[in-house]
C-alpha cells in the first residue's frame, strides 16, 4: 500500500492508475478505523473490480472545519499506524495523509456550502459542520479525482447532502452508498463509541431498539407523530439516554412527511454523557 502525504504525490498516484485504464474509488475518512470504514473499503473494491479492475484510495485526515469550537476535534481518535495496517490488511491500494496545512492554505476564502440540506437537521444541531464536510469533500474529489467515492449511511444526511452537491456541481464522481455495519447488540458502529462509559455503551442499544419498534409501526400505516411518539418513549426509558432530536424525513431528500406514504428515514440524535450518537433507519409503508 503507497503513502502519500502531499496533495502532488496522491494526485499523480491517481492521474498514472486512471491514464493505465484503472478505475479510481476514494474512500473518504476521518481515521480511527473500524469495521465500518472496512466495509466501505471492500464496497470501493468491489465496483472497481466490477469497472474491469482499479484502485482503492483511503483518505484519513480529521476535518477542523467540521468541527464547532465547543466540539471534540482535540479528543477526536487518531491511531494513524492502526488505521494503515487495518487498510495494508483489507486490500487498499493507497492511503492519502495530509496534514491540515496541505488542505487549508493560508488566504483560502472559498467554501462549498448545500444550503437546504446543509442547515436542517444536524446542521442546525452543529452550525457550519455540513459547510466543512461538503467542502473537505469537494476538495478531496478534486485532489484525487476519483470515479466513485464511498459514503456510510450511518451518516444519512452527510450522503444525502453529497449527492445533492455532486448532481448540483456536475462532479464526476459516482456516489456508492454502504449500509451500515452494526455490533452484534445492534449498536450502529462509530469512532464515538470508544469514548462511551460502561455504563453509557450498555445503554446505547436503546437506539436500534426504537428503530426497529419504529419499523414494525411502519407497516402497521400509523402517522409519523404517533411513530415518533413511541419511539421518544423507548428511549426517553433508558435514564442516561438524552434525546437531543428525532426526525422523520423522505428517504430522498430529507423534507418533512407526516403520512408514511413513501420509504422515509428515521434520523435519531442521542447524547449519552457528552458523546453525542447518531443513528437512522429507512422504513417502508
Ligand atoms: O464521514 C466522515 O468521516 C467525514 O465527515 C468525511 C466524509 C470524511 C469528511 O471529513
Amino acid at each position: 500500500m503507497q503513502i502519500c502525504r502531499s496533495t502532488g504525490e496522491i494526485r499523480d498516484l491517481s492521474r498514472e492508475w486512471r491514464r493505465a485504464g484503472q478505475a479510481v474509488a476514494l474512500v473518504p475518512t476521518m481515521g480511527a478505523l473500524h469495521a465500518g470504514h472496512m466495509s466501505l473499503v471492500a464496497r470501493a473494491r468491489e465496483w472497481v473490480d466490477a469497472q474491469g479492475g482499479g484502485r482503492v484510495v483511503t483518505s484519513i485526515f480529521v476535518n477542523p472545519t467540521q468541527f464547532g469550537p465547543n466540539e471534540d476535534l482535540d479528543r477526536y481518535p487518531r491511531d494513524e499506524e492502526g488505521d494503515r495496517r487495518k487498510l495494508a490488511q483489507a486490500g487498499c491500494d493507497a492511503v492519502f495523509l495530509p496534514r491540515v496545512e496541505d488542505i487549508y492554505r493560508p488566504g483560502a476564502q472559498t467554501h462549498v456550502e448545500v444550503e437546504g440540506l446543509g442547515r436542517m437537521l444536524m446542521g442546525r444541531l452543529r452550525p457550519g459542520h455540513f459547510r466543512g464536510v461538503a467542502t473537505v469533500v469537494t476538495k478531496l474529489f478534486n485532489i484525487v479525482q476519483p470515479d466513485a467515492a464511498a459514503f456510510g449511511e450511518k451518516d444519512y444526511q452527510q450522503l444525502t447532502l453529497i449527492r445533492r452537491m455532486v448532481a448540483d456541481l456536475d462532479i464526476p464522481v459516482q456516489i456508492l452508498p454502504v449500509p451500515t455495519m452494526r455490533e452484534d447488540d445492534g449498536l450502529a458502529m462509530s469512532s464515538r463509541n470508544q469514548r462511551l462509559t460502561e455504563a453509557d455503551r450498555a445503554a446505547a442499544p436503546v437506539l436500534p431498539r426504537a428503530l426497529a419498534a419504529a419499523q414494525e409501526m411502519a407497516a402497521t400505516g400509523v402517522t409519523t407523530a404517533a411513530m415518533r411518539a413511541r419511539i421518544r418513549g423507548i428511549i426517553a426509558s433508558e435514564p442516561r439516554a438524552t434525546i437531543r432530536s428525532i426526525d422523520i424525513r423522505d428517504a430522498d431528500d430529507l423534507t418533512r412527511v407526516t403520512k408514511l406514504a413513501r420509504p422515509a428515514v428515521i434520523l435519531l440524535a442521542v447524547a449519552f454523557g457528552d458523546v453525542l450518537l447518531i443513528d437512522q433507519r429507512v422504513v417502508r409503508p
